[in-house]
């Protein structure tokens, strides 16, 4: 069947796009456009309707056909042949009209949208611009500046708000959207009304110093991105360019964008992040998901605050039991205070934070748990405790009620043998501050059954998370990798980096903050107990040394007003100390290591290649199917600069076989304990391979 079909009613032709599932504009609908219009006007319509089946109108250009070379005729040959047209050609938006569809619909001279429709212009997040038109007709509708936030966010509009805007011309409220957009048609055709072309208009003028105020205003939100700025400069011509000009150059700044590794980088993880949330190889995608409504979570601390708000969020009824009545209060609280907060933003309505509250009960007693289809637990990191309280859940719930574990490193299996049902038991490992980190590691058990497992990604779904499943290994994904990087990040500073020069180097390179600024902000005692638990740990007195000084002096962090760096009161700002600069040096005479210069490019690779050794590691292992899954882990749990693509992707794109050559290097640098090179990574190498070729483990 075509993917676009034409119908002529009377005097209207109406127009369906059929290409499920987004009715992206692959080549094929690009060409069923122009001929179903050739056919339209040559059955001599007077006005034309084009509207999409299935869940949406046009959601952007196909993404799928970007890097490779686009096949004519291109979506502004489309617009421009929509704009020809004798007669008005009205647009009938439902869904997400976003990207090229947007912009398709701001060619139409016309445009008509159910109130339920949202419209934008995401192309900022794949590292692009809009490429068809965007950059010029949106700013000659809403002016530069609303034009700019449009595309600068990346965050589509309701209905309501783009027919306030002026973008859509009519809601249509009776519920049929194509019969509303076939009367607006006529009513157009009775009355005369030619057609309106947005190109025709001029941008509303602004003042001079309006774009430089706009780039400072945007910069912290856009560091390190490219398309930002080309953005910027195609709406501050569509000012005084003549049109043709200004599209001529948005499109060459649109395939510069396109042919730049941040946008492939961004386009990978658009596809891992999708990928992420099916079944993995192995596990059955139809193992019937049990239905879930109530939920339990036991322990009130930071996260089960966090994910009990999470959860009332998403619609579900939340019992939040812990076994200290402070403690439980001071979880109340905090759910509380986060609505509060909400409601002070504006990000969530009194009458949604009632109706949250309201599904809300506290408990000190296990009873009141017996019922809910799914348990978090979030008590303290410790075996002994976990399986203490996983024993209690086996007992007082029901036989089919999912037990999961919020630990960040501990065994799942070994708390699962704490009951009599380990195949009812999961991993889900939440990020700090757990309402608002995106990531969710649903970790397997090695009797984890598939139901289980594919119940947690629509589980995370629902929360507004990406959940990617991986295997029970110490540290899971994430901080098991965390613990590679860490540890270079430690040893470099008895090398000689300062800690301020180390969290410089890798914040300019793009990580949402330095190494030991986040160990501020966690508290460097977290990952001291940690260390303390495990009996894996090398036998290196270089290992997290300074860190290990820092918390025996009671130097916590952040919270102590003293960790790595120093905090004045009030201020997140890290202030470098010069006593931990003595310490560090005192600490390095003492183990025999000598200080030097050390260069950012050192500090960046020896963080970042030691991610990139232990992400191989896992995938040899299996703890990860696929490379794509360890990149949306470190996007989203890890401040890892998404322009970068995730540090599998980004191994990809600087040639595995360098990064190969530079590990050999370290090896023999500083020795086989750290260096020893996987495997999986001489294997690549070798055979010039990439990590995204490789076949999913299953
Ligand atoms: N091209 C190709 N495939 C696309 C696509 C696109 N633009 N948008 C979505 N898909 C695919 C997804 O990969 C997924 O495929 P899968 O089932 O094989 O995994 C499927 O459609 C469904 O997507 P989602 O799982 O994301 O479905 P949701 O219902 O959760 O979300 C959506 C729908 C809001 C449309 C979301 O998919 C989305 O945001 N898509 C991208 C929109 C976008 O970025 N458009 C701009 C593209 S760039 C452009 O238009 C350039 C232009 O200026 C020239
Ligand atoms: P927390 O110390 O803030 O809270 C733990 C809560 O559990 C306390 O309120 C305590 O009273 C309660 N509790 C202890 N034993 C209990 C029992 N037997 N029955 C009922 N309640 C009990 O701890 P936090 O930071 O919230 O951590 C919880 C879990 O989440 C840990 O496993 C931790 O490793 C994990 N985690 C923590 C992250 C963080 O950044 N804080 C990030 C990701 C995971």
């Amino acid at each position: 069947m075509s993917v676009v079909s034409v119908e002529t009613r009377d005097n209207l032709a109406i127009i369906t796009i059929d290409n499920p599932p987004v009715n992206a504009l692959s080549q094929a609908v690009r060409a069923g456009i122009v001929s179903a219009l050739d056919e339209a006007e040559g059955a001599g319509a007077e006005a034309v309707v084009l509207h999409c089946a299935g869940r949406t109108f046009v959601a952007g250009a196909d993404i799928r056909e970007f890097g490779k070379s686009l096949k004519p005729p291109w979506l502004p040959e489309v617009i421009a042949r929509i704009e020809a047209c004798d007669g008005p050609v009205v647009a009938a938006l439902h869904g997400t009209t976003l990207g090229g569809g947007l912009e398709l619909a701001l060619g139409c001279h016309y445009r008509i949208a159910v109130p339920t429709a949202r419209v934008g212009f995401p192309e900022v997040n794949l590292g692009l611009i809009p490429g068809a038109g965007g950059t010029q007709r949106l700013p000659r509708l809403v002016g530069a500046e609303r034009a700019l936030d449009v595309m600068i966010s990346g965050k589509p509009a309701n209905a309501a708000e783009a027919a306030r805007a002026g973008i859509v011309d009519r809601l249509a409220e009776s519920g049929n959207l194509l019969d509303e957009a076939m009367n607006f048609a006529r009513e157009l055709v009775a009355g005369g009304e030619p057609p309106r072309l947005i190109r025709d208009l001029s941008v509303e003028p602004v003042d001079p110093d309006f774009f430089s105020e706009y780039r400072k205003r945007i910069a912290p939100k856009t560091r390190g991105l490219m398309s930002p700025e080309r953005i910027v400069r195609c709406v501050e011509a569509s000012l005084h360019v003549p049109i043709d000009q200004a599209l001529k150059e948005e499109r060459e700044h649109f395939f510069e964008c396109m042919a730049s590794p941040q946008s492939s980088a961004l386009r990978h993880l658009f596809f891992a992040e999708r990928q992420a949330v099916k079944p993995p190889p192995g596990v059955s995608a139809s193992a019937e998901v049990p239905e879930m409504r109530r939920i339990a979570v036991i322990g009130a601390g930071t996260m089960g605050a966090g994910i009990a708000y999470s959860c009332l969020g998403a619609g579900f009824e939340v019992t939040v039991l812990d076994n200290d009545e402070a403690g439980l209060a001071r979880g109340q609280k905090t759910i509380e205070g986060l609505y509060k907060g909400g409601v002070a933003r504006g990000k969530v309505s009194r009458e949604k934070a009632a109706d949250g509250l309201g599904r809300l009960t506290t408990s000190q007693d296990y009873a009141a748990v017996g019922g809910v289809d799914l348990v978090i637990e979030a008590v303290f990191e410790s075996m002994a405790i976990k399986q203490e309280v996983f024993a209690r859940l086996d007992r007082v719930c029901g036989p089919d009620t999912i037990l999961a574990t919020n630990t960040s490193t501990l065994d799942v299996d070994r708390i699962a043998a704490a009951t009599d049902r380990p195949g009812k038991v999961i991993g889900t490992h939440f990020f700090s501050p757990a309402h608002i980190m995106r990531l969710v590691e649903i970790v397997r058990g090695a009797e984890t059954e598939d139901s289980v497992i594919v119940a947690g990604l629509p589980l995370a779904k629902r929360l507004r998370k990406v959940g990617v499943v991986v295997g029970n290994c110490f540290g899971f994904v994430g901080n098991r990798m965390l613990y590679g990087y860490g540890r270079e990040s430690q040893l470099l500073l008895l090398e000689g980096a300062a800690p301020e020069q180390i969290d410089g180097a890798l914040q300019d390179w793009g990580m949402a903050m330095g190494p030991h600024a986040v160990g501020d902000l966690a508290g460097l005692d977290v990952g001291y107990s940690v260390r303390r638990e495990r009996t894996d740990l090398p036998d290196d007195p270089r290992f997290y040394r300074v860190a290990d000084v820092l918390v025996e002096a009671g130097r916590l962090g952040r919270k102590t007003g003293k960790g790595m760096y120093l905090y004045e009161s009030g201020s997140r700002a890290p202030i470098p100390d010069p006593e931990v600069a003595a310490w560090i040096a005192s600490e390095a005479e003492a183990l025999g290591v000598e200080q030097r210069a050390i260069g950012e490019r050192e500090i960046v690779e020896r963080c970042i290649y030691a991610l990139i050794v232990e992400g191989a590691r896992i995938l040899e292992e299996g703890i990860a199917s696929r490379s794509g899954d360890i990149d949306v882990v470190w996007v989203n749990g890890y401040g890892f600069p998404r322009y970068r693509g995730g540090p599998m992707h980004y191994a990809d794109t600087i040639g595995v076989d360098k990064v190969y050559a530079k590990v050999c290097e370290f090896r023999n640098r500083f020795g086989p304990m750290y260096w020893e090179v996987p495997e999986l990574l001489e294997d690549l190498a070798r055979r010039g391979g990439k990590f995204a070729d490789l076949k999913p483990a299953g």
